[in-house]
Formats: structure tokens, C-alpha cells, sequence
């Protein structure tokens, strides 16, 4: 535990929290059910960090440039290394199958290599790779055989790293659960500017994100305004961050079986939504059981 990886406060043990939770929950009813137990798990975390999350006591909150390449750091509430989602995943009781964690960071992957070195009754089941998370996982979903593999896949980014085309992969496999960051104050409703819809690059990430360019009209409405020569009608932003959550909600439903309705607002210390902790279940069959215990984990 050598590097420092700071992200998070408070609101990121209770992320950390429901997916631990989940993944026990899953792990049990794949172990107990014997058509179930046939099928070999994977868990998946694509943005998989270190391991863990260094936090630093009474960091002030630093404003956000509004670069999405580079979607930093948001504020920290205590001094302490805690456990970050690939931990978490090696710890689930019973364990999982597989493991893959996808780090572009290459000394990230040192860490989770160390990691790895922690768990060796395990070790051999866990595959670390260094690459780009989308292509990563697009490829994955592609060749592995979905007659006798399930998987829970986290997407935890910074900010609008995941592209639609990963989430359709993950759908089209019609067996993986899906747990997935939206960066709704973190990154989404910045770039949606109060004084018309965003541009050029803005805008295709928008599009690339959502999978559609119905963003616009979804979050844009027109109004008049008087000017020198007269009414002009222009696009102002009107979606409010419960619209915004409402819409890539809406935006998975098109794609999944089954979304769970409630997903968890994670607000920082000023009580603004940055993330929505959202799940969808991609095999029919099991989708209503996933989405009722996301539901409740989800709930509480
Ligand atoms: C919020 S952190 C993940 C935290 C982690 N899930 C945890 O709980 O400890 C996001 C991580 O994604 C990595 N990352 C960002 N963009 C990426 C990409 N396109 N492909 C792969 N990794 C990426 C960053 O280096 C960073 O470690």
C-alpha cells in the first residue's frame, strides 16, 4: 500500500457497503442452488483501483475543472486507508469463481497485484489486467461462453468514462449483473450548461455516454426571450438532478430485463447528488429475484 489513491468520503463506504452486501447475496444463491452452482461466477470491477482508498482528514473540497479526462478528486472525511471495491469483492463469502479487475493506472495494477499476494487461497482465480475499461470489457463479454458463466460487473469511474457501447455488451450478454456509477452531479449536470445545450466535444461525449442524442430534448427546452430585434426563442437547461437520474434509468430499462426503481442518491457533505448507485439485471430468468435483493439493498 504504497501509492496514494484518494477518492471518495463517507458516501463511498456505503457504495462499498451495497455492493458488499449484493455480492454475498449472490455468491449464496449460487453456491445453495444446485442448477446455479452448474454455472461458473465472475466478478468483474473494470475501474478497479488499488484495492483500497486513502482518505485524508479535513481535505478541503477543490473545485472540479470541468476536464472529464481528468475528473479528479472530490473531498475526503478521514484519515485512513479503507477498503476500496476489489477488496471488498476477494473478501465475499463464499468467494467467486473468477475474478477480473481492469485497471488502466499501471501502478494501480502493482497494487492490486500486492493484493492478490493477500489472498492466496484464492489467488489463482483472479486476473489482473492493465488496459482501457471499455474495451476491456467489450471484448470479455464477447468471448466468454454466457451457456455456463454468469457475473456481476462494477463500474465504479470517475466521472463519464463508460461508454453506452460497454453497457449494451454487458445487456447483450443476457447473463450479468450490472452495478454502475452514474456521475450525476460529478460530472453529467456540469457538463449540461444552464445557458444552452453544450457543443462540438461536449456533446458527442453526451451522446456516447447516453447512446443517443435524445439528451438534448430530455434536458433542453425552449423559451423566448426579448431582445433589440424582438423574440428570440433560444434552448435552456430544465432538468432537475431527479430528471437526469430519471433518464439513463430509463436509458438502461431499453436494454436490460429489469432495473431497480430506487436507486441510492450519494451526496457529499453539501448534499449534492454527485453519484446515483444504480443496478440492472441482464438474464430474464433471474432478473426478478437480482433486481428484489438490489431493491432491498438498494432501499436500506
Ligand atoms: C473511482 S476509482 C475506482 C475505485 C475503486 N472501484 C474502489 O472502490 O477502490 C476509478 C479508477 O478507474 C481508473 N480508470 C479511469 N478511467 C479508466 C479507463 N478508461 N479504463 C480503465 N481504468 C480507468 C482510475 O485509474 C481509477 O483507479
Amino acid at each position: 500500500m504504497t501509492t496514494s489513491h484518494q477518492f471518495g468520503g463517507q458516501w463511498t463506504d456505503d457504495k462499498l457497503d451495497r455492493l458488499r452486501k449484493y455480492l454475498d447475496a449472490y455468491r449464496t444463491i449460487f453456491t445453495k442452488n444446485p442448477r446455479a452452482a452448474k454455472l461458473r461466477t465472475t466478478f468483474v470491477d473494470a475501474f478497479a483501483g488499488t484495492g483500497y482508498r486513502q482518505s485524508i482528514k479535513a481535505a478541503p473540497t477543490r473545485t472540479l475543472p470541468l476536464l472529464l479526462d481528468d475528473l479528479p478528486v472530490y473531498e475526503d472525511e478521514a484519515t485512513l486507508f479503507q477498503q476500496g471495491s476489489a477488496r471488498v469483492a476477494l473478501e465475499t463469502n463464499p468467494p467467486f469463481d473468477h475474478y477480473l479487475f481492469i485497471e488502466r493506472n499501471p501502478t494501480y495494477i502493482a497494487e492490486l497485484e500486492q493484493l492478490r499476494q493477500q489472498f492466496p487461497t484464492i489467488a489463482r482465480r483472479i486476473r489482473i489486467v492493465q488496459g482501457e475499461a471499455n474495451a476491456t470489457l467489450q471484448d470479455w463479454c464477447r468471448r466468454t461462453d454466457w451457456r455456463t458463466n454468469r457475473a456481476v460487473v462494477f463500474l465504479d469511474p470517475y466521472g463519464m468514462e463508460v461508454e453506452w457501447a460497454t453497457i449494451e455488451a454487458i445487456a447483450n450478454t443476457q447473463a450479468i449483473d450490472l452495478w454502475v456509477l452514474f456521475p450525476l452531479g460529478q460530472a453529467v449536470n456540469r457538463v449540461l450548461t444552464r445557458s444552452g445545450p453544450p457543443e462540438g466535444g461536449w456533446a458527442d461525449r453526451l451522446t456516447k455516454f447516453f447512446g443517443t442524442t435524445d439528451w438534448k430534448d430530455a434536458f433542453y427546452r425552449p423559451s423566448s426571450q426579448m431582445n433589440l430585434f424582438g423574440e428570440e426563442t433560444q434552448l435552456e437547461k430544465g432538468a432537475t438532478f431527479e430528471q437526469i437520474g430519471a433518464f439513463f434509468l430509463q436509458r438502461l430499462a431499453t436494454i436490460f430485463p429489469k432495473v431497480a426503481d430506487n436507486p441510492l442518491y450519494l451526496r457529499n457533505r453539501k448534499n449534492v447528488p454527485i453519484y446515483l448507485l444504480c443496478f440492472a439485471a441482464a438474464n430474464k430468468k433471474g432478473s426478478p429475484t437480482a433486481v428484489r435483493i438490489a431493491r432491498d439493498i438498494l432501499g436500506t
